[in-house]
């Protein structure tokens, strides 16, 4: 039996995801090439399981497009931790910082902080002492005087050398900072401790938000073998024989298995997805902040999913297909329309129109019809069933290489959180690809990538690893 185990499934009161209900002809025959065929996505699974597995060969790593970096995390949480740890996030425009408190309950005690934009691109170095001074003001208020070990969610690719050395290969997302790429992130860290004259915190490892997720998944539920984002970037992971890791050769910890990071955002950046991809997506590629890479994340995460409605919508009403003919400044203008919107207007009540009013009349289009209402919810969905097909897909590949038969995915991020149709169309793709080779659960991890870094630090504990 496959279980669905959500706190926010979609209502079936909403308008059916994909419903071509009222839309006009021209704009279902427009959308078309976004509408993946069951060939597409099979052809989609062959390549992405060809890159996983250049990833993991020695020989094949270099020149290879999905990094699949070795985590060096080789124990899951078993749900005996204990103790008092502290942990870092990265990974978006906000630090948060938290601390943990395991035994008969968990105890959690957190703050956030805003990344200005000025720190996410400025000098690296000021990125770092920005994180110093966050974590510095929570210890301080928290009155924390002991020592305590510190997991340091980073969120961009890194390259693992040990659990507490992490290079990092590239910057994704918003960030741009010079001075970063090529270093180890836990020793800029610890530096600006330094340069604050703070020697009170141990960092204990450093971590994708992945492997965080997949940590805080496993300790609520005994068959979480795969930690997924879908937010503002998305990456996955999961937990692979320690065999086929080549690039991993530590002696075998006693687990045999390790996580591996796989960076998903760059499949894709070789060309490998042009069959699927299309102008919108060139075009978005190309007035990102790094064209050329994270191709996949590109037509996934919630960076993006927005600025694709918007620029169909811009494509449709300027061959006169929708709104009269007639746009606005603003509906004309990159980055107008936030992924969020997608979400609200997905998330109407059948029948009514009152969000995708809402989002219509902030973009100037007061002179919208019902008309075209239904033709942006439909936009909205072809490009939110895209992604969560395309995401279904990755999963069904992974969920063949953990190879049980019962098998839990834990999974975080705004666009797999608030998006009301996002689980399951998952499901149901899962469904159609592996029919009953699995009993599967999609679950969210809500704060998985600050709470695992924590369980992480508990786990080395734990293991007499730290
Ligand atoms: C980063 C990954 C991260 C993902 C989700 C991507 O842009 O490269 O490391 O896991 O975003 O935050």
């Amino acid at each position: 039996m496959t279980t669905m185990c959500r706190s926010q499934v979609c209502n079936p009161t909403m308008w059916p995801s994909g419903s071509t209900e009222g839309v006009s002809p021209a704009v279902v025959e427009g959308g078309k090439e976004l509408v993946l065929s069951d060939q597409q996505l099979a052809k989609y699974m062959e390549l992405f399981e060809e890159n996983i597995n250049r990833g993991l060969g020695k020989e094949t790593n270099p020149t290879a497009i999905v990094k699949c970096f070795p985590t060096y995390v080789q124990h899951l949480p078993d749900g005996t931790e204990k103790g008092k740890y502290l942990a870092l996030d990265l990974g978006g425009s906000n630090i948060r910082v938290l601390l943990v408190e395991l035994g008969t309950a968990m105890n959690i005690n957190s703050k956030v902080f805003t990344i200005p934009l000025s720190i996410m691109q400025g000098q690296g170095t000021l990125l770092f002492d920005f994180i110093a001074d966050c974590l510095i003001g929570f210890v301080k208020s928290n009155n924390v005087e002991e020592e305590l070990p510190l997991g340091f969610t980073f969120s961009f690719p890194l390259v693992q050398k040990g659990l507490k050395i992490g290079i990092l290969e590239r910057w994704t997302k918003d960030f741009s900072c010079p001075g970063v790429i090529g270093n180890d992130v836990v020793t800029m860290l610890q530096d600006a401790l330094e340069r604050r004259g703070h020697k009170k915190i141990c960092i204990a490892a450093v971590l994708n938000d992945t492997t965080g997720t997949l940590m805080a998944a496993a300790f609520k539920h005994p068959r979480a073998r795969i930690g997924l984002i879908v937010g503002t970037g998305t990456n996955g992971c999961y937990w692979e024989s320690q065999q086929k890791a080549e690039l991993f050769d530590e002696p075998d910890s006693g687990s045999g298995k390790v996580i591996i990071n796989l960076e998903w955002g760059a499949f894709g950046d070789d060309g490998a997805l042009d069959f699927i991809r299309r102008s919108y997506d060139e075009d978005v590629d190309l007035h990102s902040v790094n064209p050329g890479k994270q191709k996949h994340e590109k037509m996934i995460s919630g960076m993006y999913m927005g600025e694709l409605v918007r620029l169909m919508a811009e494509k449709f009403t300027k061959a006169g297909l929708m709104f009269e003919g007639r746009g606005s400044v603003s509906l004309f203008t990159r980055g107008a329309l936030e992924s969020s919107a997608v979400s609200d207007i997905e998330r109407e009540r059948y029948g009514e129109f009152t969000n995708v009013k809402r989002v219509c009349d902030s973009l100037g289009l007061t002179h919208a019809t019902r008309e075209d209402y239904c033709n942006m919810r439909y936009l909205c969905s072809l490009i939110s069933r895209r992604a969560a097909q395309m995401v279904a897909a990755g999963l069904s590949v992974l969920m063949r290489r953990v190879g049980h038969k019962k098998v839990a995915v834990g999974i975080d991020g705004t666009v797999y959180k608030f998006h009301p149709h996002f689980h399951n169309l998952m499901m149901e793709k899962i469904k159609d690809i592996t029919g009953d080779e699995f009993d599967y659960s999609l679950f969210l991890v809500e704060d998985g990538s600050g709470i695992g870094a924590a369980l992480l630090a508990a786990v080395l504990a734990r293991t007499q690893q730290l």
